[in-house]
């Protein structure tokens, strides 16, 4: 067994794009369907699998949005993020940011209440049981309207000390991050930190609304940023972090291969960067495989991998004091191997 391979499986790692909706397998998709009597346009998970064929992001998101009408009572919020956590924590992710984007439950008739509930009691049992860290993030969708963002901000406040970021996806194209400066304003005023996904099909000017008219702490994808060298300037300069995600990246067909990804150009620019699994049954691919097999393509050696296991625990919205012990850990185990 090569040896890079096995100090990849082994590092400890944060994952931090990734969709609680995005992740569940199609096997669970089928036995939570049965549960709640839910009809699929699928014959079987085998069909399902079959299907995870995608033009762009939108082919994706329509199939993402079928599949979360499976997801309708607190447990079975609770039985897949459990399931992803017990997944995440086999690869040694050591921290999980996870997006969860209500919009498209709520306006089902599904609680919020039960939404987030069900999320943070496996959390909790998570915690517990694996020892992995875990935090929320809120995700907001940019196809539909800014008082939209504002009224799902006002439901979720009861939540405000479980909820570690705000964020933002759906389809990118023709929503730019400045339609929603008002909504990341209040959000900032609140005391949330804040993500956007952008730069992920659209272009590197929406990196830029992001990050001068938003201000965000974190960029989800926002690997469009390359055709601007003063934007990758200013995101090596501020140190605000990408959460890029490269597997998804070719699967969606932002980029036409992984041997020409722009992460290894990211990381040489000295941008903090991370790799991430954004939607992993989709793509057939979790946290580890996005390493390997961007280690395999890219040629990344021992420094790059370990970089870039430390941006992402860096570029969490951890405190301090837990941030710190992570990277001594990180240390650790580098020291060790
Ligand atoms: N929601 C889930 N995955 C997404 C992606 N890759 N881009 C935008 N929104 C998403
Ligand atoms: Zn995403």
């Amino acid at each position: 067994m090569d040896r890079i391979q096995d100090f990849i499986r082994g590092i400890p790692k944060a994952e931090l794009h990734m969709h609680i909706e995005g992740c569940i397998e199609p096997d669970l998709m089928f036995t939570l369907a049965k549960r709640n009597g839910v009809s699929l346009p699928w014959e079987s998970p085998e069909a399902l699998r079959d299907a995870y064929k995608f033009d762009n992001l939108q082919s994706f998101l329509n199939l993402y949005f079928e599949g979360c009408k499976v997801l309708v009572r607190k447990q079975d919020f609770y039985d897949v993020t459990y399931a992803y956590l017990v997944r995440a924590h086999a690869d040694n992710v050591v921290r999980a940011e996870l997006f969860i984007g209500p919009q498209t439950f709520i306006e089902k008739g599904v609680p919020l209440s039960d939404l987030i509930e069900g999320v943070l009691g496996a959390f909790r049992d998570a915690e517990r049981t694996l020892g992995i860290s875990t935090g929320l993030i809120i995700s907001t969708h940019r196809h539909r309207s800014e008082a939209d963002a504002l009224t799902l901000l006002e439901q979720i406040m009861p939540w405000k000390e479980h909820i570690i970021s705000i964020g933002m996806g759906g389809a990118e194209i023709p929503h730019p991050p400045s339609k929603f400066a008002r909504f990341f304003a209040v959000c900032r005023a609140r005391g949330f930190r804040t993500c956007i996904h952008a730069g992920e099909e659209g272009p590197s000017d929406y990196v830029r609304q992001a990050v001068e008219d938003l201000r965000v702490d974190r960029i989800d994808h926002g690997i469009a940023c390359l055709s601007d060298a003063a934007l990758v300037a200013e995101l090596v300069k501020r140190r605000i972090p990408l959460t890029v995600c490269p597997v998804s990246n070719v699967k969606l067909g932002v980029v036409p291969s992984l041997d020409v990804h722009p992460l290894r150009d990211l990381l040489d620019a000295g941008v903090v960067v991370t790799i991430n699994s954004d939607d992993p049954p989709y793509f057939g691919a979790y946290i580890n495989e996005n390493f390997l097999r961007c280690q395999a393509t890219l040629w990344l050696e021992f420094e790059q991998v370990t970089a870039l296991a430390r941006n992402s625990i860096t570029a969490s919205f951890l405190d301090e004091d837990t941030r710190r012990a992570l990277l001594s850990r990180l240390d650790a185990y580098c020291a060790e191997f």
